[in-house]
């Protein structure tokens, strides 16, 4: 089976989800792991894997939310992580590419989701956008709090980034822009990803893989990403297929 391991299905998508979990089922998309951005999608998120079994959640305060962290909104986290389908920490991280003017309460909150994931025994989900000086800093100083591990999704960084996360132990997910065709350097860092670091991800609604884009992303299209990463890494996509599985299986025990 493939797998999306990030996917955002509480907001466009929702209206037609029945169709969108179809679709996926349809390509052999299995599961889908949504992923929540503060603390009504993570709400929303577990609604949505309470009616779709094949749906897990990753459930967080995104860093453009970050200003809406605090303690309350931490409880209720933790309060949630009690369903079983909340598998994962995210999407969580440093985003300096809308405002650089929040860098500390950033910092904090995504240090404390951290503390977090360690302490309910769950995986994070990194989001890291123009950030990722802070963000290696970051994961480096607290590296003792990612005893359940963590993946750096839609990644975008250098080969001297990937060497360094891969190091630390961290997996590595990509989706649609690797099929860009202005994303030759990208596709280089595809390729020297270790295989048995690799995921990928659609992270529906944005990120429609060519040939499909422009049009509404949905987890339907992971075999397009998987078929480039087999042909990047020459590996055979049944292949590959078992091994993307095995490695969502090892991360985040679903
Ligand atoms: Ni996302």
């Amino acid at each position: 089976m493939f797998i999306d391991t990030h996917a955002h299905l509480q907001d466009a998508l929702k209206i037609r989800l029945d169709e969108v979990i179809q679709n996926a089922k349809l390509n052999n998309v299995q599961k889908i792991i949504c992923a929540s951005y503060d603390l009504s999608s993570s709400y929303d998120a577990v609604n949505i894997s309470t009616k779709y079994e094949g749906v897990f959640v990753a459930i967080g305060v995104h860093p453009e939310n970050c200003e809406e962290y605090n303690d309350e909104i931490e409880q209720k986290l933790e309060k949630l992580c009690e369903n079983k389908k909340v598998i994962a920490i995210g999407e969580i991280g440093l985003d300096y590419h809308y405002t650089k003017q929040n860098k500390d309460v950033q910092k904090q909150v995504f240090i404390r989701q951290i503390k977090l994931a360690d302490r309910l025994n769950l995986p994070v989900v990194i989001h890291t956008r123009d950030a990722i000086g802070d963000t290696l800093e970051i994961v480096e100083k607290y590296k003792q709090y990612f005893r359940h591990g963590g993946v750096f999704h839609c990644f975008h960084g250098s080969i001297e980034v990937l060497n360094k996360i891969i190091k630390l132990g961290f997996y590595v997910s990509y989706g649609g822009a690797i099929t860009f065709s202005n994303a030759n350097s990208l596709r280089e860092v595809v390729k020297a990803t270790p295989v048995e670091r690799l995921l990928t991800e659609t992270d529906c609604p944005y990120m429609a893989p060519v040939p499909l884009r422009g049009t509404e992303n949905e987890p339907k299209n992971i075999p397009i990403i998987a078929q480039k990463i087999s042909e990047i890494k020459n590996i055979e996509i049944n292949n590959l297929e078992k091994i993307l599985e095995e490695n969502t299986k090892k991360i985040y025990k679903i």
